[in-house]
């Protein structure tokens, strides 16, 4: 039995400084072989950079994931030249970087997938034809999937049409964590939205003030990170590694 850790989107520099106080007392306490952080919006302003994507490596991420916020630095688009940071899957053939990653533990594998969502987000390439040609080329049976999605039922329908197929299906992009950790076809662990690491009064990480007046009068505002007090929102994911089965989920928020 071995087990994974998912963080959830990391929100900008509280939440990497959050992230490297706790991550070591996390996995221990978990007993952690494996660790994904999607690291989309961890730079300062949003995005990801070199500097955010070095510090969730040297945390101790064995891969990084990322979503629509992938090419926002275009400063730091060499970093997805590595093999353990991804950007999603169905983006259009031609841009850098790559969907699928995979972690060498010695006697087994782990392919990790980073899949985006078209419901009210992009245009990208039909989700479900990625999965299934990506999947005929992993040849290993523990698969974790990011799918980094706006809508809840995109991503419950996609929970359901991996269920068997994958280890786990686990949401991100919502930055809000949902309550409905299960195991489909007692086999695949799915989670609809992993939550955030960053600010936790805050919206979605973003200063408060800022996101109201956004909201409430419709002018262009520039949103600032939230300073209040962060917590980490992710899940752990209990599998076989032999057959690649989802034998526990368990959703973590750490304050
Ligand atoms: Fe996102």
């Amino acid at each position: 039995m071995k087990k994974l850790l998912f963080i959830g989107d990391v929100v900008g520099k509280n939440g990497c400084d959050f992230l490297s106080e706790r991550i070591y007392d996390i996995k221990k306490k978990h007993e952690i072989d494996i660790t994904v952080v999607n690291g989309e919006n961890s730079a300062q302003g949003n995005g990801i950079t070199k500097f955010s994507a070095d510090m969730l490596l040297r945390l101790g991420a064995d891969i990084i994931t990322t979503g629509n916020h992938c090419f926002k630095r275009r400063d730091s688009m060499d970093i997805y030249n590595r093999d353990n940071i991804l950007r999603p899957l169905n983006f259009p053939d031609g841009c850098p970087g790559k969907g699928i990653g995979y972690i060498d533990c010695g006697y087994y594998k782990v392919a990790v997938i980073n899949l985006m969502g078209t419901v009210y987000m992009e245009a990208l390439d039909n989700p479900y034809g990625a999965m299934d040609r990506i999947l005929e080329t992993v040849n290993t049976p523990n698969i974790l999937v990011d799918f980094h999605a706006e809508a809840t039922a995109e991503k419950k329908a996609m929970g359901y049409y991996l269920a068997g197929k994958v280890t786990a299906v686990i949401g991100t992009h919502t930055h809000v964590q949902t309550a409905d950790e299960t195991i489909l076809n007692e086999h695949t662990g799915y989670l609809t939205d992993a939550g955030m690491t960053g600010p936790e009064e805050s919206v979605l990480g973003v200063a408060v003030r800022p996101a109201v007046d956004k909201q409430r009068f419709k002018y262009p505002v520039r949103f600032t990170e939230a300073q209040t007090p962060c917590f980490i929102n992710g899940a752990v994911i209990s599998f076989d590694e032999k057959s690649g089965k989802c034998t526990k989920i368990e959703r973590i928020i750490d304050r």
